[in-house]
């Protein structure tokens, strides 16, 4: 291994035993199945959100894998409720029902629904001190920025990945990567004169041009949704579209009834488009279609951030009216 590399690895290390996040508590343990749930959660959502509200929660309520298995979707989704791209729990609670414990070999963990090479590699590094790279956004910014990549396609951030690895020390050695990436190699004003990469940094003078920005603007998509009430009961649907699927919300429609009345807009950005509605309300003289549920039953149901929105907004109209 070339002589700088070797002292960038030990740069790491020491970083990583002074700065980093060693108390996180999925760094804490060995056991497969929690790590296995972190880095399934941490894969779209920030450490903060999935520490604070979601880890714990899940983990005791569904202490292993078998319990997940046997645990109706509703209540995994419930468990889930407000962390997004809830295919993830989908995929987590299919993976229980069909597996007694989880593959060590990469090949067979990635076979796995919802984990690419990526949360593969996290796992067999983290829970089984496998010497493979990890390399999640943070990390691959830190790789551009080292070769100065704009554009590079995953196939050479892989390589370069390989390359740098610290065999001997891979949970720690990509634990530190992640953490460099959060704390240290920011998106912006990053703290380039602090980083224990520095030395073999060959973007650190302008680090803002790798990765180059994409620009994407993310498309508009407006919906009205009906909010139908009778006495104190609303109407949720459990929605069966590929957006959402399984969780319960408020129904889409394409022109409000003329006795609807109209209380506001809400909106969610989702990762691909931004949804904006429209909400309308609807109090109906006689029970229609769909389950009326009062709002100690509504507490009970998974539903996503933008019904959740709705809600708000509804709850709020009745204290006005
Ligand atoms: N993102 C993905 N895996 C992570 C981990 N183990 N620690 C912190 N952030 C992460």
């Amino acid at each position: 291994m070339p002589k700088a590399l070797e002292q960038i690895h030990k740069n790491i290390r020491n970083w990583y035993q002074k700065h980093g996040r060693l108390d996180l508590p999925w760094r804490k343990t060995d056991n497969l199945y929690y790590i296995y749930i972190s880095e399934v959660m941490l894969q779209q959502t920030q450490v903060k959100t999935v520490l604070e509200r979601y880890y714990f929660p899940f983990i005791e309520r569904f202490p292993t894998l078998k319990a997940l298995g046997e645990a109706p979707m509703d209540d995994v989704l419930k468990m889930w409720e407000g962390l997004g791209y809830y295919s993830r729990a989908k995929n987590l609670h299919q993976t229980a029902t069909l597996t007694e414990m989880l593959p060590q070999e990469i090949d067979k963990l990635i076979r796995l629904p919802g984990i690419g090479k990526n949360t593969a590699h996290a796992i067999a590094a983290f829970a089984f001190k496998k010497p493979v790279p990890v390399m999640e956004a943070n990390v691959k910014r830190i790789l551009c920025r080292l070769h100065r990549l704009e554009n590079p396609d995953e196939k050479q951030l892989w390589q370069i990945a390989e390359r740098m690895l610290d065999r001997f020390n891979s949970f720690d050695y990509n634990q530190a990567m992640m953490d460099i990436g959060a704390m240290v190699c920011l998106p912006k004003n990053p703290k380039c004169e602090i980083c224990p990469l520095a030395d073999l940094c060959e973007g650190k003078k302008t680090p803002d041009l790798y990765p180059a920005k994409k620009k994407k603007v993310a498309p508009l998509k407006k919906q009205n949704i009906l909010v139908r009430i009778h006495g104190n009961k609303l109407v949720l649907i459990q929605r069966k579209t590929k957006l959402l699927h399984g969780l319960w919300g408020f129904e889409s429609i394409d022109i409000p009834p003329c006795s609807a009345k109209y209380i506001g807009e809400v909106s969610h950005a989702y990762s691909h488009f931004k949804l904006q509605c429209k909400v309308f309300v609807h109090e109906e003289r006689n029970i229609g279609q769909g389950i009326y549920f009062n709002s100690n039953e509504i507490k009970k149901l998974a539903i996503s951030k933008i019904d959740e929105k709705i809600l708000k907004l509804f709850l709020l109209q009745c204290e006005k009216d």
